[in-house]
């Protein structure tokens, strides 16, 4: 124990292994001893189980069986094609799975320092990471002489041979909720590295995620005088069709801000979705190149056909370029390498922009805002690896009777209406979020202030807005479909 808690005074992540002189008959917890036992919140509670010195992880994507270092490989025979990762001595990481690093990232920055290898290299979007790469502490290949203790993703996409490898990817797809899919994430990586506080951490993200989900949740009863939710259409453009990525996934993440996200049929053409266009409220596209849904919303909305459309606020995919040298053709968002880590912060982006009375005292955006023509887009380099996230509490929420019953969600604060109170009321009072002091107002957002919220008045509605995924890095000519 004291070994950790030096480590954490002097704020290394200590790598050598805690145990010294194991034996298996003295029957020790080391999970109990020197890290935390997972909790399971979002997921089954099967998932994980604990021996003395290891634990076996059960996902439908993998078996994976953690065991202490200095004791010994368990003999399992009762889970399919287990991997066997050797933990608390973990000193070089390879990461193909770059969702990996946003999970490193908010567990303890310090972290970055076991990696040694992340392909591909251009699709690193965390500044601080973008620092280690410039400076050459991470490399794109691993040469034959690197030792490399474990990858996290794929080993077909890096020419190591025999590696071990947990398919980090296919773990957290294997889950289809924010709130498992962060969870599984954070118990994979806070299981390798003992000394992190993952389940702490997750509790946090997970108080503030339900907290801010509950404002979606009183729409979902009826808060808004008992209007059907609004429609929401997450698209994508592959190859000049549409498809809706990830869906159910997305599906939750909608329902949890008060929406609905409209179901689309695989590979839909233009004509097709510009129809689904005119009966939906707000379009997430997520196109890596913008320019794509760009065009197409210009031939769309200037169809003399469709003169009695409704206001389309639309949310377009955002190509984040970084600098010259990391930037590829193609682009990439910070959302590949983050999204998961940081449901809490999606939610709120997304309730910003859909809902921007609920919650007038969050300023920030990491991965949506507004579109407004001549908007450039925001690029985060190295330099902005100073900043940190900016800290959410769980904001004091005003809502119906009845719905601030959850002692879980932590808004102790919160007043009780009477009910029958209609939406436009409670949208003006619903949310206040409070920011904690010291917060970098810019941390990833420095350079939002010239390109602050702005409606576009679309015709026949004027409420409408363009809004993108953070990070683009093409300016979109979004004027061409103003009247
Ligand atoms: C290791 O444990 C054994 C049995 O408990 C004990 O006899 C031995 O002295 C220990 N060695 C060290 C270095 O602590
Ligand atoms: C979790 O939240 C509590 C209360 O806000 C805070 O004191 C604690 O430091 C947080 N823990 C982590 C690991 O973020
Ligand atoms: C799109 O087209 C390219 C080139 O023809 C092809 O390699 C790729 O697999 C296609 N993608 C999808 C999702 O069909
Ligand atoms: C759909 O529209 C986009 C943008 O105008 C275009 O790039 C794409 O080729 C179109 N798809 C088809 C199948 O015509």
């Amino acid at each position: 124990m004291k070994f950790f808690v030096l480590c954490l005074i002097i704020k290394l992540i200590c790598s050598q292994c805690p145990i010294i002189n194991w034996s298996e008959s003295e029957n020790v917890d080391l999970f109990e001893k020197y890290s935390t036992k997972w909790i399971s919140q979002n997921l089954p509670s099967s998932t994980i189980a604990y021996s003395s010195y290891y634990a076996t992880l059960k996902t439908p994507a993998q078996n994976i069986v953690f065991y202490f270092c200095n004791t010994k490989q368990p003999d399992i025979n009762d889970v399919a094609n287990p991997t066997y990762v050797e933990i608390g001595n973990l000193n070089s990481l390879a990461v193909t799975d770059m969702q990996a690093l946003g999970f490193l990232e908010r567990l303890d920055i310090n972290l970055y320092s076991k990696l040694k290898v992340v392909s591909p290299i251009s699709k690193v979007f965390i500044p601080c990471l973008q620092k280690l790469v410039e400076d050459k502490s991470i490399k794109e290949t691993a040469e034959t002489s690197d030792t490399i203790d474990l990858l996290l993703g794929s080993k077909n996409s890096l020419s190591l041979p025999e590696i071990k490898s947990i398919q980090f990817k296919e773990n957290l797809l294997a889950f289809n909720t924010p709130l498992s899919r962060s969870e599984i994430g954070f118990l994979i990586i806070s299981t390798l590295f003992p000394q992190v506080k993952g389940l702490e951490t997750f509790s946090n993200i997970s108080k503030q995620y339900n907290c801010i989900a509950l404002a979606g949740k009183s729409v979902e009863n009826g808060g808004m005088n008992k209007e059907p939710l609004k429609n929401v259409v997450w698209s994508e453009m592959v190859n000049g069709t549409w498809t809706s990525p990830d869906f159910e996934y997305n599906k939750v993440l909608m329902k949890d801000i008060g929406m609905n996200l409209v179901t689309l049929e695989s590979g839909i053409s233009n004509s097709s979705f510009s129809e689904l266009l005119y009966k939906t409220d707000v379009i997430v596209d997520v196109t890596n190149q913008i320019s794509g849904i760009a065009e197409f919303l210009k031939i769309a909305l200037d169809n003399p056909d469709t003169k009695n459309k409704p206001a389309v606020t639309v949310m377009t995919g955002f190509t984040l370029k970084l600098d010259k040298l990391l930037n590829t053709e193609g682009g990439g968002s910070a959302y590949e390498n983050t999204g998961y880590s940081r449901p809490d912060f999606m939610l709120i982006d997304f309730q910003k922009e859909i809902f921007p009375n609920w919650n007038p005292n969050y300023l920030h955006s990491i991965y949506v805002r507004n579109l407004s023509p001549g908007d450039t887009p925001i690029h985060r380099t190295s330099a902005d690896c100073s900043q940190s996230l900016p800290t959410l509490t769980c904001p004091a929420i005003v809502v119906p009777k009845g719905l601030n019953d959850d002692s879980t969600s932590g808004n102790k604060n919160s007043e009780t209406l009477k009910g029958g109170i209609g939406f436009a009321t409670i949208a003006g009072i619903i949310i206040a979020i409070l920011i904690v002091a010291g917060i970098v107002a810019g941390y990833l957002f420095r350079r939002r202030s010239n390109a602050a919220t702005k409606n576009i008045p679309i015709e026949n509605g004027g409420q409408g807005k363009f809004v993108k995924m953070d990070g683009g890095n093409e300016e979109i000519p979004l004027k061409t479909i103003r009247k």
